[in-house]
């Protein structure tokens, strides 16, 4: 079902599929009629650093399943855009130049962090290398065919191109017949036939690596880290306050994670109101627990930081009731939890573990869990099961009954 999907939606992006052998390419225009059309082969060699500071050398070909998204066809300038496996790109723009057409640059852009084809690279980043082919004074209206291989060599890039077929700025919505062949492919003084002509085109620049975009909108943040808050009120005395919790704060639009890396702690612990105070770089955590009778809860939270834009907030609540449990015990949620502390600002705690009274050998003691977690979830899954259970065996004694009873008056 999802392959399907994907399938329909790949062509839906004017993705060609090859039945042959090479990769084709269909790019259409607003109009949607072809305006760019490549079949060709491609092999790629390329020697990247691994993490045991050593050089590998990979080979791979170009896959026959590619997308064609980010191909654009102008009346002077087109770009052919070949996306393949792990965000792996090879693109060639075309220029019009006069009544020929030609290439200027191919850039190939590979992912270091596809572990497929590059095992063990020491980083993830994404790698472009720019070279110039040797695709010149094309005819307009013809196709570029270069059956033979042209090596094109980069700092660490291979390129092998060969049985290449290629027209740019096609019009009638039709690929031409007539064919502009690479000089490698007209045969011109008797030289030996074996040897074949691989031109090697000079890189236009060196490599160069570019750091994956960062600039997405929102990208999703990854959990936050747990922190581990240990208060105690001086050096020598024990610890009287544990709280441990990934903190995710949204205020307004901005989310960021509380970072418990470097962070300061402070606070009191007394016998009706225990605090802890949490300070990083970008925020200030004030948590004020109290408990009467035998319980105690999260009464009071108040935030105050930068978000990243800058924007300086404090948001209190003195009124919540978050976190309860029986004084002599701990609090815990594993699971992801989301809370209004005020109108602009929510939190959410992952692998949250607190104990505000009552310490002892600065360990939790038992803990009382919260609703979300998986084993409160279980019981009436277990429950629901048995009762199933409980009820087949009801029929099965019922059938056997009836067949019995049936038996009995056919042998009398
Ligand atoms: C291209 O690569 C494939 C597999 O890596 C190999 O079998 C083939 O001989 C290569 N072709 C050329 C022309 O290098
Ligand atoms: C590219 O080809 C040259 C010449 O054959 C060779 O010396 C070099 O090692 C090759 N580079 C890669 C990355 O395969
Ligand atoms: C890798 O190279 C770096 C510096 O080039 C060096 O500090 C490190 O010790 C090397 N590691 C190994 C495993 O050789
Ligand atoms: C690869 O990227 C991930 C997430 O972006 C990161 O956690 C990891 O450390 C990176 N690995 C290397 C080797 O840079
Ligand atoms: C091929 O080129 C010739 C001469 O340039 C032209 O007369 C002919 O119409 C062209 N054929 C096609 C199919 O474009
Ligand atoms: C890349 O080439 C430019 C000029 O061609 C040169 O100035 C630069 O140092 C080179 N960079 C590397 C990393 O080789
Ligand atoms: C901690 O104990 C040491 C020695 O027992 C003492 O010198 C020091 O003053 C005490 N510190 C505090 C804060 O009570
Ligand atoms: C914590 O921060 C220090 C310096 O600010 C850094 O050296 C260290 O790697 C960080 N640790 C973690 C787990 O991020
Ligand atoms: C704590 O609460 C109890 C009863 O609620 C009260 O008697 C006691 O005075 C309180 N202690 C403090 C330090 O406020
Ligand atoms: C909240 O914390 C900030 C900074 O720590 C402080 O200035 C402010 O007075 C606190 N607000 C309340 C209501 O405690
Ligand atoms: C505190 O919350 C309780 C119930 O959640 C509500 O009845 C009460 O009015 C609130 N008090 C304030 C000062 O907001």
């Amino acid at each position: 079902m999802y392959r399907y999907a994907a399938l329909v939606l790949s062509l839906a992006l004017g993705i060609a599929f090859q039945l042959s052998h090479g990769t084709e390419v269909n790019v259409t225009d607003k109009d949607n009629n072809l305006c760019l059309y490549a079949n060709l082969m491609v092999n790629f060699s390329v020697s990247y650093d691994t993490t045991d500071n050593k050089s590998a050398t990979t080979e791979f070909e170009l896959p026959e399943t590619v997308t064609s998204d980010g191909s654009k066809c102008d009346t002077s300038s087109s770009l052919l855009k070949i996306n393949f496996g792990e965000g792996h790109s090879w693109s060639v723009n075309f220029t019009v130049n006069g009544k020929m057409y030609q290439t200027d640059t191919i850039t190939f852009s590979y992912n270091l962090g596809d572990t497929k084809f590059f095992p063990k690279a020491s980083t993830n980043e994404t790698a472009n290398v720019y070279v110039k082919p040797h695709i010149t004074d094309v005819g307009m209206d013809t196709c570029y065919s270069c059956k033979s291989k042209e090596v094109i060599e980069a700092d660490s890039v291979n390129q092998t191109l060969w049985n290449v077929l290629i027209q740019a700025f096609v019009s009638n919505n039709i690929t031409s017949e007539n064919i502009t062949s690479c000089a490698a492919d007209v045969p011109t003084t008797p030289v030996a036939p074996t040897t074949h002509a691989t031109s090697t085109a000079a890189p236009i620049t060196n490599a160069t690596i570019i750091v994956p975009t960062t600039t997405t909108p929102t990208p999703p943040l990854p959990t936050p880290t747990t922190g581990k808050y240990h208060f105690k009120p001086n050096e020598n005395s024990t610890v009287c306050l544990m709280a441990y919790f990934g903190l995710r704060v949204a205020y307004k639009q901005a989310e960021m994670n509380f970072d418990p890396n470097g962070t300061t702690i402070s606070g009191s612990c007394g016998d009706n109101t225990s605090e802890l105070v949490v300070v990083s770089n970008t925020m200030t955590i004030m948590l004020t627990f109290v408990h009467d009778t035998k319980k105690f809860r999260l009464h009071a939270l108040n935030i105050t930081g930068k978000t990243s834009a800058g924007v300086t907030f404090s948001e209190v609540n003195t009124n919540l009731s978050l976190w309860e449990a029986a004084v002599g015990s701990s609090y815990m949620c594993n699971k992801e939890q989301s809370y209004n502390i005020t109108s602009q600002l929510t939190i959410d705690t992952f692998d949250l573990q607190v104990q505000p009274f009552g310490v002892k050998n600065g360990v939790f003691s038992t803990a009382h869990e919260c609703s979300l977690d998986d084993t409160s979830i279980l019981i009436p899954i277990i429950v629901g099961a048995a009762l199933a259970g409980l009820i087949l065996i009801v029929v099965i004694a019922y059938v056997i009954g009836r067949r019995k009873t049936y038996v009995g008056y056919q042998t009398l």
